[in-house]
């Protein structure tokens, strides 16, 4: 697609209108794009008709030196799969209340002479709570359609925002991905003078979690309280959080994902690997050491940190539990860390019967090498 000269130009001609790509936006933007493509992947073979990307806050799908957007990413992408899979109609919801930024964005798309007639782009400027609730009133996707909902401020505080994301997730069987801008929270809880913003964090917080207290209630505390609120809704069952730093390596935003099929969950785990090399959060080094990390394969070494503590996890969970299924296991771990499906059966499991703390019930008729249809308990022998 020859649109990079064009975008360029597009970038200098509104320099003062456009932001600039950090290294961490960059990088989440990178990170976005991946798990699309392979959303994309799964959502052409899935029944529904309609596939469908959200971005309610989307920018202007370019960056000052003109460093493509991910909504700009998303259409390149979504004109791709448009073209091959005629038999699907796509959908693209683009929104921000920049009325500026939404004029750029305007302009750049219609440098796309090859949009195919099975994909639409529907560009708004309305505010974020405004246009969500837009959509959830026009009953706008139902059961024909797969769905992704993308919302990415750039601080914590939207009044209504929350709520709205909620009744969207609880009406539309869709995935989501959240940036929660958990540094605003952190860097204004002893700031005297930011009171009136911390009197908007509080009540966002607790328009939908209902046990919140933000003074005692550690980050990493909030963090999970915010996920289980959504993860009590019709259709979202599996979560994860990925940690964004700034450059001084202090935590900013958690990019939080929420989905009702174990297969996206297991997917984004794919675009953490190969977009962050495995990495435990977004940092500064990363684009620096990534030709080095290569060199020395640190797969190894990362699966061994974040298997360690896993290995307990399961111990503790199992205790509590007559039994276990692989299933059981495999969701724990895809939630609760860093490892692939693919880094489950050698590292955690195997070790673990090796050792006799857990054994293995194999039901009758099935191989016995088979995990997948195991069950697995605390050892009684030992
Ligand atoms: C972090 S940027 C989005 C970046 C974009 N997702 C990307 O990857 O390129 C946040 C955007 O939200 C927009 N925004 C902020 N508050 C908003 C609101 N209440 N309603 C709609 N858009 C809003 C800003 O104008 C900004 O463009």
């Amino acid at each position: 697609m020859n649109t990079v000269l064009d975008l360029e130009k597009i970038a200098k001609e509104n320099e003062k209108k456009l932001d600039e790509a950090k290294l961490h936006t960059q990088y989440k933007i990178k990170y976005i794009k991946d798990y699309v493509r392979r959303w994309l992947n799964v959502a052409i073979n899935y029944r529904q008709r309609n596939i469908v990307f959200i971005d309610s806050m989307c920018n202007a799908g370019i960056y000052k030196t003109g460093i493509k957007g991910t909504c700009i990413e998303v259409v390149e992408l979504f004109v791709e799969y448009a073209k091959e899979n005629k038999n699907k109609q796509f959908y693209i919801f683009l929104n921000d209340y920049n009325k500026y930024r939404i004029e750029i964005l305007k302009i750049i798309i219609s440098e796309y002479k090859n949009i195919p007639t099975n994909l639409k782009i529907n560009i708004t400027d309305k505010d974020v709570v405004e246009y969500l609730t837009l959509l959830i009133e026009k009953n706008a996707f139902n059961n024909s359609c797969f769905t992704l909902l993308y919302t990415d401020p750039y601080n914590f505080g939207i009044p209504n925002l929350l709520s709205t994301i909620k009744a969207f997730i609880d009406k539309y069987y869709c995935e989501l991905l959240f940036n929660y801008f958990s540094s605003d929270i952190t860097r204004n809880k002893n700031n005297t003078s930011a009171q009136n913003k911390m009197s908007t964090i509080r009540n966002e917080l607790s328009s939908v979690i209902t046990d919140i207290n933000i003074d005692d209630d550690e980050n990493k505390k909030i963090l999970k309280k915010l996920i289980n609120t959504y993860k009590n809704t019709k259709n979202i069952k599996y979560s994860f959080a990925y940690r964004f730093n700034n450059a001084n390596n202090t935590e900013l935003y958690y990019i939080i994902f929420f989905t009702p099929h174990k297969r996206g969950l297991e997917l984004i785990k794919e675009s953490i690997w190969k977009v962050f090399n495995g990495e435990e959060s977004f940092k500064k080094q990363i684009d620096i050491d990534k030709n080095q990390l290569k060199l020395f394969s640190t797969d190894e070494l990362l699966i061994n940190t974040y298997s360690g503590p896993m290995k307990e996890a399961i111990i503790k969970l199992a205790s509590g539990k007559k039994e276990l299924t692989y299933d059981n296991i495999e969701t724990y771990i895809l939630e609760n860390s860093l490892l692939k499906d693919s880094q489950i059966i050698k590292p955690i499991i195997n070790p673990l019967l090796d050792s006799k703390i857990i054994e293995k019930i194999t039901p009758e008729g099935v191989r016995k090498n088979n995990y997948k249809e195991s069950k697995y308990k605390i050892n009684d022998k030992i």
